[in-house]
């Protein structure tokens, strides 16, 4: 007999092609990475690394022709090598680095990998607050690593920018040993080379390294399709991502450095961020992770080789104008943004302030006609994480099906007529009363929606 599990599998293909993702961190991958993914490379120990000789040089047939020793710990790696080392060249090319690291199983993965390799417990990080569109892993006091660097947070001025003046002052006045640019929740394009002065000025004061680093988990498609800047072109040591957001890759993290690449068995002679590369492969693995997980390497492979192809640069190109015009739109229907508006993919609505609802309630009542959303906290929110006044969402789901400026203006209209249902309904208990307006704006969002395909359809 089928396993319930496939029958679940099939209503969730059908819950993604009838409703419309706009939860900005999701997307839907192409059939080569989901193919990949579900491969035979997952019967496979791999722990350890492939040679890295030729990185970001050789031509993807030379890598995948040339079997090179390996520093690996078990044997029948012969594929696998070429497969790892194809996936490492990929993701150098795409994003300008010397090295990179394919391993981390996640995002968090990969950043936790960063501060083991660079940081001592109870060193100082200069981060992102939270509440100001940071990121959990970027201190809050839930987590591991918080419990074992001391986390500093710099927040977003009033009209959403980062605070550079604070982020130099507190650099000034801490001695940290890495400063972290990173977000989950913010609209704007960082100034990288204003934060590299910083870090500068800092060391100067220190007498001693800080490590630079970005974590753009959220825009990393962006930069690869190049309307985004690179941290790494300007000056930053090391940028962690997830390959599964806009990158539009299987689930997964990804680091890449600049410096000089070695090899992960020998000790380290020095801890400078020259040897960077190295210090964070160690701590990938054996410091954090153990074994590899191959399928979704591969699959990262096949997503960076798509990144880099001329047509996934109008993809990012088009996530960007949807975001704009979709946050045109919402404005001029009475939607507040924070930052009054985006510079990139993401859209963050100050909900309470637009409409008197909370954004749980909002998450619900737009779950109810098939638009997939998330509530989040605002700057200096008054709601906490449970009960927020916003919610966030973005363009690059939609945008791999194909949508454009019309179905963003048809997007905001039923946002609007929902946020009015919430309105009226005043308690998110009540939603229920509504269902007969919910349903037809549902059969309206999934009219629509069966007209663009999912990339798997
Ligand atoms: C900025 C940022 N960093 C790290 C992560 C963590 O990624 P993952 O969920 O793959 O661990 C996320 C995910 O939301 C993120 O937005």
């Amino acid at each position: 007999m089928k396993d319930i599990v496939f029958d679940l599998i099939e209503a969730e293909k059908t819950r993604q092609r009838e409703g419309l993702e706009l939860i900005p961190s999701e997307n839907y991958v192409s059939r080569a990475v989901l193919e990949a993914m579900g491969s035979v490379l997952t019967n496979k120990y791999s722990e350890g690394y492939p040679s890295f000789e030729g990185i970001g040089k050789w031509s993807d047939k030379k890598i995948g022709e040339e079997i090179l020793p390996n520093y690996r710990y078990y044997g029948g790696q012969v594929n696998i090598d070429r497969v790892e080392r194809l996936a490492i060249s990929r993701a150098c090319k795409l994003f300008n680095a010397d090295h990179a690291n394919v391993q981390p199983h996640s995002g968090a993965n990969a950043n936790e990998a960063v501060y083991f390799a660079w940081c001592e417990p109870g060193d100082k990080i200069l981060a992102m607050n939270l509440g100001h569109g940071g990121h959990l892993t970027h201190g809050s006091p839930v987590t591991r690593s918080a419990k074992i660097y001391r986390f500093i947070p710099y927040g977003t001025t009033p009209d959403g920018d980062l605070d550079y003046e604070e982020m130099e002052k507190l650099a000034l006045e801490n001695d940290f040993k890495l400063i972290l640019i990173g977000y989950s929740a913010f609209m704007k394009v960082p100034d990288f080379e204003r934060v590299e002065k910083i870090r500068k000025q800092a060391e100067k004061k220190w007498g001693h390294e800080i490590c630079l680093m970005a974590d753009m988990a959220h825009v990393a498609g962006l930069i690869a399709g190049g309307v985004h800047p690179n941290p790494l072109d300007f000056g930053f040591n090391v940028m962690t991502t997830t390959t599964h957001k806009t990158l539009r890759g299987p689930r997964g993290g990804l680091i890449l450095t600049r410096g000089k690449v070695g090899s992960p068995l020998k000790k380290i002679s020095e801890r400078t961020l020259e040897n960077l590369p190295t210090m964070i492969d160690k701590a990938v693995f054996p410091g954090t992770q153990g074994g590899p997980l191959e399928h979704v390497i591969a699959a990262k492979a096949v997503s960076f080789g798509e990144a880099l192809k001329p047509e996934f640069k109008d993809y990012a190109k088009k996530i960007c104008e949807n975001a704009k015009a979709l946050a045109d739109e919402l404005k001029g229907r009475g939607f507040v943004l924070q930052g009054g508006g985006t510079e990139n993919h993401l859209i963050l609505i100050d909900i309470m302030k637009s409409f008197g609802i909370d954004g749980k309630m909002y998450e619900k009542a737009l779950d109810m006609v098939g638009l997939t959303l998330n509530a989040n906290a605002l700057p200096g929110d008054t709601g906490g994480a449970f009960r927020p006044n916003g919610v966030r969402l973005g363009t690059p789901a939609i945008t791999t099906r194909g949508m454009g400026v019309p179905e963003m203006k048809k997007l905001a209209e039923w946002m609007e007529k929902v946020a009015k249902i919430c309105q009226k309904a005043k308690d998110e208990t009540k939603l229920d009363d509504y269902k007969g307006e919910f349903d037809e704006i549902f059969a309206e969002v999934k009219a629509l929606a069966v007209k663009f395909k999912l990339p798997t359809d």
